[in-house]
């Protein structure tokens, strides 16, 4: 059974000079345990397919499906990590954990319990009770992605969660990432700029053109699992690589060209 699938999504914004289209004729899945990327040029609508995805934005067409069940504008169906952490200044960490099991109505203590054993495990054990402005940028993004882990959602939506950190710290969060979801296997969807990130964590990439965005390619990942960073030194690998970075250059070019 397919855990999310968009079908023939179109979005434009319409304003008093003129409407812009930014996503046209969007179809995707992910499917149950699957680990999906989207990658495509900045501007290309991957934010605002996630709007879409968790009902914050109606599209103009098309449909949104959840095992099945067609929840086009529905909120609070997905678990979802923005593209900035987002974290209230004035919550605890583990606080800051908890949001949305709070908001899934879950009990204090237990969600709390379930910070508190988490938190050690991504390296921020003792940060329970400080603020979120003494942590550096990758912590508090690991505070954002944890919430989302925990929240009690299969699906988990994470929007260029490692976009802002640097390259060592980006590398140390893809490891851990792809050791939590091994040990979990939620669905995740992914949108990342690098196509070497989504080439090591994903299953499935969907490449996306510029605005008004197609899906230019649906490719499947040849690597196994349990992924080692060694398959970045792969030859298959650095093909890959080449074949989409030859899309997106091309799509680049197109735009410049306009
Ligand atoms: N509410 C909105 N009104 C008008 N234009 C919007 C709105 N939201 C997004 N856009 C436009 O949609 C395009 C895609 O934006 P976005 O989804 O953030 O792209 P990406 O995440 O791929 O970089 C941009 O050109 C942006 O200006
Ligand atoms: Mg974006």
């Amino acid at each position: 059974m397919s855990k999310l699938e968009l079908k023939n999504i179109h979005q434009s914004f319409p304003s008093k000079k003129q409407t812009t289209m930014v996503l046209s004729d969007i179809s995707l899945k992910v499917n149950d345990g699957e680990f999906v990327s989207i990658i495509g040029p900045s501007g290309s609508g991957k934010s605002t397919l996630f709007h879409i995805i968790g009902g914050l934005l109606m599209p103009t067409s098309g449909e949104v499906l959840l095992d099945g069940t067609p929840v086009t504008g529905q909120k609070g169906l997905i678990s979802y990590m923005p593209q900035q952490p987002a974290l209230f200044p004035w919550r605890s960490i583990e606080e800051n954990v908890i949001l949305a099991q709070e908001v899934a109505g879950i009990a204090r203590d237990h969600a709390l319990a379930a910070a508190r054993e988490w938190l050690p495990r991504v390296g921020l054990g003792g940060y329970e009770k400080e603020l979120p402005h003494v942590l550096s940028g990758g912590m508090q993004q690991r505070v954002s992605f944890l919430r989302a882990l925990l929240s009690p959602k299969e699906l988990m939506c994470l929007d260029e969660p490692f976009g802002a950190l640097d390259a060592l710290t980006r590398q140390e969060m893809q490891a851990w990432l792809l050791n939590i979801w091994e040990q979990n296997k939620r669905s995740i969807l992914f949108v990342t700029h690098s196509i070497e990130e989504a080439l090591y964590l994903s299953d499935r990439i969907y490449v996306l053109s510029n605005k008004p965005s197609t899906v230019l390619e649906e490719l499947v990942v040849p690597f196994g699992r349990p992924r080692q960073e060694a398959i970045m030194k792969d030859v298959l690998f650095q093909e890959l690589r080449q074949h989409i970075q030859g899309h997106l250059r091309k799509e680049v070019q197109h735009d410049q060209g306009r």
